[in-house]
C-alpha cells in the first residue's frame, strides 16, 4: 500500500499525546458529501445566516470594492459564489472569478457550471491546498479574496492570525478581504449544530474512522467509538472528538508500526471557534488589514476589510 502523505500526518496525530488529527481527515469524498447534507440541517444554522447576509449585502460590497476579480477559497457551495458574482456582474465591474479549491473534481464541475451561467466571466480555477501554502498568482485588482461559510474558526488562534496575513498578502495592499465568521450565541444551539437529531454530524466525525482505515491500512470499527461534541466555554469553541469505547491497538501497516488507543481515550479532530463583532476586528487588524464594514444578524458575521500598505 502506497504511504500517502495524508497517512504520515494521521500516523503522527495518532502517537502524539494528547491524540489529535488535522480537519482535513473529514473530507474524502464520503466526508465531503456528509459535510454538504450538514448545511442542509435545520439545527446548522450558518449556512442559511451567511447566505442571507451575502443577499443583503452583495450589492454593497461590489459598490464599496469596486471588484475586478473575485478569488473564493473553498470555493464548494456555488449558491454562495453566485450571490457575489451577480453583485459584481451587476455592478458592471466583476471580470474574473478565480475559485480555489483542494479538489480538482469539485473546482471543475463547479467552473463548468458556472462558465454556462456567466459565458463573459473569465473563470480561472485553482487547485490548492490553501491551508498550506496561499499562492494563486497574479490577480488583477481590486481583489476581493472570500474565507466564507466560517472555516477560519477551524483553525487555532495563532494559525487564524498567520493564514489572515497570508491572505493580505495573496490579495495585495489596498485590496480587500471578505470573512465569514460564525459568532458566540446561546450555548444550547450551539452545540445543537454539532450534535443534529438525524446523526449526520456524528456520522461525519465517525467516517474519520474509514479514513484511517483506507490511508493508513488499518482495520479499526466505527463501533469501537463515540463523538464527543465539547463546548470550550473558556475558548469560545466547539471541539469534537472521538472516545475510544475500549483499549484499541492499531496496526499500521503502511509504515510497519502500531499504535495503541486506551480505553475512554480521545482523538481530536476539529475545533469551531465562535466570535464576537469585536475580536473579527481585532484579528484582522494584527494580521494587517482594517475593517471596513461587518454585517450580521447577531448569528453569523460577514466581514469586509482592506489590507493595509
Ligand atoms: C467547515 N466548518 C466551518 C464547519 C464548522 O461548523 O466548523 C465544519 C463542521 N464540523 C462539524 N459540523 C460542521
Amino acid at each position: 500500500m502506497a504511504h500517502t502523505a495524508l497517512a504520515d500526518v494521521i500516523e503522527r496525530g495518532l502517537s502524539s499525546v494528547p491524540k489529535s488529527l488535522p480537519p482535513r481527515v473529514l473530507y474524502d469524498e464520503r466526508g465531503s458529501r456528509l459535510f454538504e447534507q450538514i448545511t442542509t440541517l435545520p439545527e446548522y444554522y450558518p449556512t442559511e445566516a451567511e447566505r442571507a447576509l451575502l443577499t443583503s449585502s452583495a450589492a454593497q460590497i461590489a459598490d464599496a470594492t469596486g471588484m475586478r476579480t473575485l478569488v473564493e477559497l473553498g470555493a464548494g457551495v456555488l449558491d454562495k459564489s453566485r450571490i457575489l458574482i451577480d453583485a459584481g456582474l451587476a455592478g458592471g465591474t466583476l471580470d474574473h472569478y478565480v475559485p480555489v479549491d483542494i479538489s480538482v473534481e469539485v473546482l471543475e464541475q463547479s467552473a463548468r457550471e458556472l462558465q454556462l451561467r456567466y459565458p463573459s466571466l473569465s473563470i480561472g480555477p485553482r487547485e490548492a491546498d490553501f491551508m498550506e501554502e496561499l499562492a494563486i498568482g497574479d490577480l488583477t485588482s481590486p481583489v476581493v479574496l472570500s474565507f466564507l461559510g466560517g472555516t477560519i474558526g477551524n483553525l487555532f488562534p495563532i494559525e487564524r492570525i498567520d493564514f489572515l496575513r497570508r491572505m493580505g498578502h495573496a490579495a495585495g495592499p489596498g485590496n480587500y478581504l471578505l470573512v465569514g465568521t460564525d459568532l458566540v450565541k446561546d450555548i444550547d444551539r450551539i452545540i445543537d449544530a454539532y450534535f443534529d437529531s438525524q446523526g449526520i454530524t456524528e456520522a461525519f466525525l465517525l467516517n474519520v474512522v474509514q479514513v484511517i482505515n483506507d490511508e493508513c491500512g488499518a482495520s479499526l470499527c466505527t463501533e469501537d467509538f463515540d463523538y464527543v461534541p465539547l463546548w470550550d466555554a473558556r475558548e469560545a469553541r466547539m471541539d469534537l472528538r472521538l472516545r475510544a469505547r475500549r483499549d484499541l491497538d492499531i496496526d499500521l501497516p503502511g509504515s510497519r508500526s502500531r499504535c495503541r488507543i486506551a480505553a475512554q481515550e480521545e482523538i481530536r479532530i476539529e475545533v469551531s471557534s465562535k466570535f464576537t463583532l469585536e475580536q473579527v476586528r481585532t484579528e484582522l487588524q494584527v494580521a494587517g488589514s482594517t475593517v471596513l464594514d461587518q454585517y450580521s444578524d447577531g448569528d453569523f458575521a460577514l466581514t469586509l476589510a482592506v489590507v493595509d500598505s
